[in-house]
């Protein structure tokens, strides 16, 4: 007899993965929007420190991580949560507002894990297009709440599209959005914005208790191999209601640990953010030079259409022989053929970018 699983085990669709972790050989990974800067000396000496407490649970609580990101953004610390990586916030956050007769709404193309929350809660999914420049369309997006709509997810920047709407936006359609729908922006690139400064955001949290702006340190930070995000919320209930359907513990003591260091560092942030800015404008003009036409990129990574005479797994495949991963569209939403690249050090990106040209 084969052993019988939850009726949600046939619905949560698995998540796209990068491949090539198994391979030992010099690749260039421009796949999972990873930062291509190694963690700074300082935070390495911080997670060596660690090392020596792991005998002990991690505080639970996040206290001292929870304090200082109150004092870097200006929230009460009782509106803050914290998570295994963001992803961990977003699941918590679909078990504790979602179940069965709830609706979820969100844009798509968007980030692959939002489909799970419906799936994984029994909860209706509710997707709005983009609109032509592959922006959130976020009035109709406003269209689609109902008094059933108990979560709607913006992704800004969008992945994998890279494209932003600006923060006067957001403020416009959260006036619209009623009070019993939680909105999460989740703003994992919002550092690599440039259409507005990262902090713009926090002002929305005074007038919006339905709100929550999703962050992370595996971005600009580059923590992403120890999972830790937070969340800035606009009320005490949703941090509480986030920690109450978690595992004690879920934030590990080396991840803390560097999570904290980083914060300390924010020069660190600015100039790898000036460095990517600056790949940005020169992967955008050689696509451009290859006759693409990338989306208007507000994140660490680029997205272009190929054409629907091309053959996306094709490219790939010649991508990967000449050692670059990149990911395909068709994995991420997109109904034609169409690619996403991380941005990663000039070389790589050069590496990239003369594989794609032969290739093409
Ligand atoms: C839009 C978005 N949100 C959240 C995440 C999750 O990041 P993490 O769980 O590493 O914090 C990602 C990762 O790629 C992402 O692209």
């Amino acid at each position: 007899m084969p052993i019988e699983f939850a009726e949600r085990i046939r619905r949560i669709p698995a998540y796209p993965v990068a491949g090539g972790y198994a391979e030992e050989e010099r690749l260039v990974r421009l796949a999972s929007n990873e930062s291509p800067y190694p963690p700074l000396g300082a935070v390495r000496e911080a997670i060596a420190r660690a090392l020596d407490t792991l005998n002990r649970y991690p505080d639970p609580a996040n206290s001292l991580l929870r304090q200082r990101l109150s004092d870097r953004y200006g929230v009460p610390v009782s509106r803050i949560a914290i998570g295994n990586g963001s992803c961990d916030i977003l699941l918590a956050a679909g078990e504790a507002l979602l179940e069965p007769g709830a609706e979820l709404v969100y844009a798509w193309p968007s980030f692959s894990v939002y489909p799970h929350l419906a799936a994984a809660s029994g909860a209706r999914a509710v997707t709005v297009p983009l609109d032509a420049r592959e922006r959130h369309d976020l009035q109709a997006m406003l269209r689609e709440i109902t008094v059933a709509t108990r979560l709607v997810l913006v992704c800004n920047p969008n992945n994998p599209t890279s494209t932003a709407v600006p923060i006067a936006e957001i403020a416009g359609f959260l006036a619209e959005v009623p009070r019993h729908a939680c909105v999460i922006v989740d703003e994992a690139y919002c550092e690599f914005n440039t259409l507005d400064d990262a902090d713009t955001s926090l002002d929305l949290l005074a007038h919006h208790p339905n709100l929550i702006l999703l962050r992370t340190f595996s971005k600009v930070h580059g923590l992403c191999g120890l999972r830790v995000g937070f969340a800035l919320c606009g009320s005490d209930e949703l941090p509480h209601a986030l920690d109450q359907v978690r595992q004690p513990f879920f934030c590990n003591a080396l991840a803390q640990a560097a999570a904290l260091e980083a914060l300390a560092h924010q020069y660190a942030v600015e100039d790898r953010v000036i460095r990517t800015v600056a790949e940005r404008g020169s992967v955008e003009e050689r696509l451009r030079a290859l006759g693409l036409e990338p989306a208007d990129s507000q994140a660490n990574f680029c997205w272009f259409h190929l054409g629907q005479e091309r053959d996306e797994q094709e490219i790939m495949r010649g991508l990967r022989e000449r050692g670059v991963l990149v990911r395909g569209g068709s994995a991420l939403g997109s109904d034609t053929p169409a690619l996403r690249a991380t941005y990663g050090l000039p070389r790589e990106n050069t590496r990239f970018l003369d594989a794609l040209a032969e290739v093409l």
